[in-house]
């Protein structure tokens, strides 16, 4: 729901939101149901377009009614001019991509660097630049510098950081309602334009942490090793089961129970995945190293590297039930995005396993809810199925990649009467192990006898 007290005052700041990926477009239209003018810039003309027509270029669940209402009340638009927007805005977002560069642990800041640039060369008045992507510590600070000698209204033009935490399928109630709010700022101007900018969620009693540029970029890194670090756990945890016979989901279970671990992130499988979790360790790890601090987290490779060994576990285990050789086996892959309830595949652990088999000689077909489109693009070359039962017609063994809820609702009995064998690898240990082997599966789970 959107808060009640969405009406910002007349002397509300107009927004602009700079990149309308999955983070921008939720921001954009969010920030318009609170009740302020937006302007959403993007470099791609076709996303603009759509945008502008009323469609979210990518899934998000309840984003298109959003978008709808937001642009029946006549307050938000798209473009694609960084001049439009510098005229039009008194608060800058800058949501554009941080992606990993390619050879390198680093973060790619071309997209910062362009779309700040571009926008800071149009800025003449008073403004405030804030950005949202995740970017190595440093950046903003010297951002801040950039800024100011471009713009023509120079020292009148400040900037801020607000990192962002929401996620992917839960976007809307992220950006609605934030565990929390973080400014990084450099003056109480910057602040108080800020606060403007969110009144409404602030209003709701969200807590806001004030810092300066550089904690604010940490609060994002941290977080995202933090999450990183416990999958990653479990997931070693899961190894060591697997060479005891231990069962991996019990002690989880068992786990959770502590209040001081608490059982979120704590579920064992095939890993993390997506745009922003394996990224965000990497240029952190690569960032820390040119800070010559890269021993305080030189924990995070061993993270990334358990993450990495889940998915050939999962191809290993896969090929163990086909009888050790994957040529010709068929292999119905269930799920292509990184996670339930999102399209994205960036980095997707489904597919990474759904390519290697393919690779090794398998033939793979995959189904997903949403993300089949996107996965088409990436891997032309895997085979795409109409259903769930369809990928499995015919399949040797069945592996279940992301946890969407219908994966989790197939019938064992329905599925077993269509697949050439009955045999079910569980990558996300989202089934019930009893109810598929009473209906002759043989069940496998990482971690689990
Ligand atoms: N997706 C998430 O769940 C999430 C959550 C928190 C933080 N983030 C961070 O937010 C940032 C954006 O992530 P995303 O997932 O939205 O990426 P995305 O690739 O979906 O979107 C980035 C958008 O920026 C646009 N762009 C690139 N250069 C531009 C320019 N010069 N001017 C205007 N637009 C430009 C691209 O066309 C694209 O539409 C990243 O730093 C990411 O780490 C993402």
């Amino acid at each position: 729901m959107v808060p009640a007290e969405a009406t910002p005052t007349a002397a509300a700041p107009r927004l602009t939101v700079i990149g309308t990926g999955y983070l921008g477009a939720t921001h954009a239209v969010c920030m318009a149901a609170l009740g302020y003018e937006v302007l959403g810039v993007d470099v791609d003309p076709g996303k603009i377009e759509r945008l502008n027509s009323g469609e979210v270029p990518f899934y998000e669940p309840g984003l298109p009614e959003l978008l709808a209402k937001a642009m029946d009340s006549g307050r938000l638009r798209f473009s694609t001019s960084l001049a439009e927007a510098a005229d039009f805005g008194d608060v800058h977002f800058l949501c554009v991509g941080t992606p990993q560069q390619r050879g390198s642990n680093a973060a790619d800041l071309s997209f910062v660097h362009a779309a700040t640039d571009e926008l800071a060369r149009h800025l003449r008045r008073r403004a405030l630049v804030v950005g949202k992507s995740t970017v190595p510590v440093g950046t903003a600070a010297a951002l801040a510098d950039r800024v100011r000698s471009l713009a023509p209204a120079g020292e009148e033009v400040e900037l801020a950081w607000n990192p962002e935490f929401l996620r992917e399928g839960f976007a809307v109630e992220d950006t609605l309602h934030p565990d929390r709010l973080v400014f990084g700022v450099t003056s109480a101007w910057a602040e108080e334009r800020l606060r403007a900018a969110f009144a409404p969620v602030i209003g709701e009693g969200t807590p806001v942490v004030t810092t300066d540029l550089a904690t604010a970029e940490l609060v994002k890194t941290a977080a995202n090793s933090f999450l990183a670090t416990k999958i990653s756990y479990i997931n070693a945890m899961a190894e060591v089961c697997e060479a005891t016979g231990a069962d991996v989901q019990k002690l989880a279970e068992a786990l959770a129970y502590d209040d001081r671990i608490g059982g979120r992130f704590l579920r064992p499988g095939l890993g993390f995945g997506g745009g922003c979790l394996p990224k965000d360790i990497r240029a952190f790890i690569h960032r820390a190293e040119e800070l010559r601090v890269g021993q305080a987290v030189a924990f995070l490779r061993e993270v990334d590297e358990i993450n990495k060994r889940r998915r050939a576990r999962t191809v290993s285990l896969i090929r163990e039930l086909a009888g050790g050789d994957p040529a010709g086996i068929r292999v119905a892959a269930l799920g292509a995005s990184f996670k339930p309830d999102s399209d994205d595949i960036r980095d997707a652990p489904a597919l990474d396993v759904a390519a290697t088999l393919h690779a090794a000689g398998a033939r793979v077909r995959v189904f997903d809810p949403v993300a089949m489109d996107n996965a088409r693009r990436a891997c032309p070359q895997l085979d795409y199925a109409a259903d769930a039962l369809d990928a499995a017609a015919g399949a040797d063994v069945v592996v279940l990649l992301t946890e969407w809820t219908e994966f989790r609702e197939i019938d064992p009995a329905a599925m077993g009467a269509v697949v050439a064998h009955r045999r079910i690898v569980d990558g996300r240990h989202a089934l019930d192990p009893a109810q598929w082997r009473a209906a002759g599966w043989t069940y496998r789970a990482l971690g689990r006898p």
